[in-house]
């Protein structure tokens, strides 16, 4: 048995705020098993039925996105200043839930996660979970394939405190003191693709992100747009890091 109260269920679906409830309550737009219900009595989620003006409503307490970040909009969800990744999803009901998984810069571009499920979002960026982050980038000058393998065994000291944790480079195209790479990770750390490849004399031009864990970015996606994860997408996540059902 899961009992939650009328108005708490309905807000937590976007249905508007617990005060508008009441009143849509009062107007008799809510019932609870066929019957009109005009106070916010508790209902068990498992085994009653709700409808809304007439339509019944599925309850979920979690909700996943996956979004095509474009590169302008800051990864938080307010700002004085920038627009932010919220902002492109604006017209989501539960909107003031949800945030961003992990961190990427202004002008990265790609893939982000897009929920209001904590534990998931900390398991995918806690480094402990070696969750892979893999990235698109172009990056400066021509890169050799030769000597990347030893990052693959020991990563990179990247300053005298810092040493990265096992990377994965892959170059797929370098011509005109340019090259197109894949780099893999485990870690989330503030700028972490860029200062690598500074360290490697290759500075980055453009960067996106297309693979977090067995999640890829949804080439269909155009940048900014966004979609649900399929629960086959959200369960293969959950099983990265443990969080089985
Ligand atoms: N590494 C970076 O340098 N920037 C990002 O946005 C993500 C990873």
């Amino acid at each position: 048995m899961k009992k939650i109260r009328l108005d708490k269920f309905l807000s937590n679906l976007g249905f508007g705020t617990r005060k508008e409830i009441k009143n849509f309550l009062k107007e008799g737009l809510i019932e609870v098993n066929d019957k009109v219900i005009k106070k916010p009595v508790h209902i068990d989620i498992e085994t009653d039925t709700v409808k809304f003006d007439g339509e019944t409503v599925e309850y979920k307490e979690y909700f996943y996105y996956m979004l095509n970040k474009p590169q302008g909009y800051i990864t938080a969800t307010k700002s004085k200043e920038h627009s932010t990744v919220m902002d492109l999803m604006y017209e989501e009901p539960i909107i003031d839930k949800l945030f961003p998984v992990g961190r990427l810069d202004i002008d990265t571009e790609g893939l982000l996660i897009i929920t209001n499920d904590g534990q998931l979002a900390h398991r995918l960026t806690h480094p402990k979970w070696n969750v892979e982050k893999e990235y698109y980038a172009v990056v400066k000058g021509n890169i050799s394939e030769k000597n990347l393998s030893i990052y693959e065994k020991e990563g990179l000291q990247l300053n005298k405190e810092e040493k990265t944790k096992p990377f994965r480079i892959e170059v797929i195209k370098t011509d005109n003191d340019k090259s197109q790479i894949k780099i893999t990770l485990t870690e989330g750390k503030y700028h972490i693709v860029k200062r690598i490849m500074e360290k490697l004399g290759h500075p980055v031009l453009y960067l996106k992100r297309i693979r977090i864990g067995s999640l890829k970015l949804d080439e269909s996606l155009n940048s900014g747009e966004y979609r649900e994860l399929t629960e086959e997408e959200v369960k293969q996540l959950k099983k990265l890091v443990n969080l089985e059902d």
